[in-house]
Order: C-alpha cells, then structure tokens, then sequence
C-alpha cells in the first residue's frame, strides 16, 4: 500500500522536540486526557521505554508507546492520525513493538482499552491479543458515564 511504503519509522529517543509537539498534538485529538510534550518526553525518557513515530514527509501519521513492567511490557498508548485511519498503520506500530519487545527478553504485552473503543478492540483482536477481565468504570468521561477498560495481553513470541 503506497501510504505504509512511504512513511518513515523514528524510534521515540531520536524525535525532535518539533516532532514531540506533533505526538502531543495527535494525543490530544485522540484522547480526553492529553498529555502535554514535556510528559511524554519524561515518559519516553524512562528507563525501557521503545515505540515508534511515523511520519509522512515531516507530518506525524501515528505513534505508539510501550513501558516495561518486569519481565512484561505495557502498550500504554497507540494513535494514528484521524485521516489515516484504516490503511494499516495501527498494525504496523503494535507489530513494530512486539517484534522489539520479544527481541528484548519481554514474555508478554499487556494493554488496556475503554470497552466503548470499538476500532482499538478490533485492532488488538487482529494482532492476537486476548481478553483477561475487566476494570469497572475505569475511564472517567467529561460527558457519560464512567467506561469499563478491557484487560487484554499477548505472548510476545
Ligand atoms: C485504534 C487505532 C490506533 C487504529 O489505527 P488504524 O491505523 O486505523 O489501524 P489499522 O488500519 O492497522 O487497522 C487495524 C484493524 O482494525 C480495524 N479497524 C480500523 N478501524 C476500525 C473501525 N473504525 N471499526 C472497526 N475496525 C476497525 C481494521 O479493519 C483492521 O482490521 P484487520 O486487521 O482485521 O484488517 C486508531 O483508530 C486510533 O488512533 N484511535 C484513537 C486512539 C485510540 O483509541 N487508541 C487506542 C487506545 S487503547
């Protein structure tokens, strides 16, 4: 698919503050609770952290983010861009980040999504992610109710 030929893969410690802007800019669109530059650059900072940034010429098409959790790891957040959605780029990162997490000694990948985000399910599904539990009323929404979080993991190998 010409789009995913031409995109450009950056490991998160090599972006450029401009670049971390355009992560925290995509969160925002993408989530209630933004995070702002400086948050996600301590985060990316952390001891362990790997993910990846995609981006069309200089324009961010979407970005993933995994933590280490002992011998575990954790998607802790994953976006693509609202007008790139639906070409394969949301499989592409979380592939991207097994494959890397399984070369780094992790067993599993965990993650947890609002039980509401139908695409995100549906993208963990296809990847082979399955579902462990629930967290009730996890996700705490400005406008409706409070949202369950689906559990879900997947061996790396
Ligand atoms: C979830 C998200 C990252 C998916 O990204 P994407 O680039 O559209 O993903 P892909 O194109 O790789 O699609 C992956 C799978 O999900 C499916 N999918 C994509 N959009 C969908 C939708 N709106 N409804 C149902 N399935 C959908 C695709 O068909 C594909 O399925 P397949 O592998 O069986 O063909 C994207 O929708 C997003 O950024 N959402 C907002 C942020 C978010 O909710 N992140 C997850 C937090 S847990």
């Amino acid at each position: 698919m010409p789009f995913l030929q031409n995109l450009r893969f950056s490991e998160l410690s090599a972006l450029s503050d401009d670049q971390l802007s355009q992560l925290a800019d995509l969160h925002r669109q993408c989530f209630e609770d933004a995070w702002s530059a400086k948050s996600i650059r301590d985060m990316i900072s952390g001891q362990g952290a790997f993910g990846q940034a995609a981006f069309l010429e200089s324009d961010l098409a979407g970005f993933s983010i995994f933590l280490p959790c002992v011998d575990q790891c954790e998607l802790v957040t994953i976006c693509t861009s609202p007008e790139r959605r639906s070409s394969g780029l949301g499989r592409k990162l979380v592939d991207a980040g097994l494959s890397l997490a399984a070369k780094t000694g992790f067993t599993d990948c965990l993650l947890e999504v609002a039980s509401d985000n139908a695409p995100a399910r549906h993208l963990y599904e296809s990847a082979g992610f399955t579902e462990d539990g629930t967290r009730k009323a996890y996700y705490l929404r400005k406008n409706g109710p409070p949202m369950d979080a689906v559990l879900m993991s997947k061996p790396t190998k």
